[in-house]
């Protein structure tokens, strides 16, 4: 249906549709090797710019072709990150750095050793620290002592999480130890083909730190995905979904996949 200009439910509607535009940009990739090309030009651009620059870092299936093609660029002399410095977004409790579920373990062999970052400009959470709270605190002293986070890469959770801060967390919050939901455990437990016992608590940077980064690259993949990206398309900050704490970020890039163009504007009605 199709209102008249003058029919005064026409203004209404208008008011709602320029709600639902969120101000960022999302990118619809047609394939994995956009969407990679894309993120690595992302980051490329930034190291160009700045080559000592702050990023945080996601783990997960996401980011991995980024990091492939980053570590590719940086083999064939086309980018350096030899000066920049990084920092993840999120861990399990308890874990030492060196466990095999780690996310700083995943880090390091998937980006970071082979892209060349020298140990000194590497910062990773320590899940298994002794006091896990001063461990929080020496994290956000850290990120601020190197001058903030130029970029925070974010990947997406089923349930709209970004770094491990789960639906309802406090949008106030620095880096924090949290109760993983049961959601992301169960999603875990199945990437990892039931091979580890899923700890129940995660550490993560906070949704302050996140907002607070200069530039916000959100990474989209994977089907399970439609659901907190049409939340966060509806343009409605919602504790509910902690992606649209990035909504108000004023230099914020969202690359997600076409595939999720239509399933998330047809879910968006779903109710959580
Ligand atoms: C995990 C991590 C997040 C990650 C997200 C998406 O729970 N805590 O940091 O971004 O899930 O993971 P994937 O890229 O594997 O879908």
């Amino acid at each position: 249906m199709r209102l008249k200009a003058h029919d005064p439910r026409s203004k209404h509607i208008k008011r709602v549709l320029k709600m639902s535009v969120p101000t960022s940009t999302i990118l619809w990739c047609r394939s994995g090797s956009e969407f990679t090309r894309i993120a690595a030009d992302h980051v490329a651009a930034l190291l160009a710019r700045k080559p000592e620059a702050v990023i945080a870092l996601p783990t997960g299936q996401t980011p991995l072709g980024l990091y492939a093609e980053l570590v590719a660029r940086a083999a064939a002399k086309r980018l350096s990150a030899a000066q920049a410095r990084f920092f993840n977004l999120d861990d399990y409790l308890g874990l030492s750095v060196d466990h095999p579920l780690s996310y700083a373990r995943f880090l390091r062999e998937h980006f970071l050793m082979p892209v060349g970052v020298a140990e000194e400009h590497i910062r990773l959470l320590q899940g298994d620290a002794v006091g896990i709270q001063t461990e929080c605190g020496d994290y956000e002293a850290a990120i601020e002592a190197a001058g903030g986070l130029d970029l925070a890469i974010l990947g997406l959770g089923t349930n709209g999480h970004i770094g491990f801060n789960e639906p309802g967390s406090d949008w106030s919050a620095q880096t924090h130890v949290v109760s993983l939901s049961q959601e992301t455990r169960t999603t875990h437990v199945a990437q990892t083909q039931g091979k580890f016992v899923i700890p129940e608590y995660g550490i993560t940077v906070g949704i302050s730190t996140i907002v607070a980064a200069r530039e916000i690259l959100l990474l989209v993949v994977g089907g399970g995905k439609a659901r907190a990206l049409a939340a966060f398309r509806a343009g409605i900050p919602d504790p509910k979904w902690p992606v649209t704490a990035l909504l108000t970020h004023r230099n914020l890039t969202v690359l997600a996949e076409a595939e999720l163009q239509s399933a998330a504007v047809a879910d968006v009605m779903v109710p959580h």
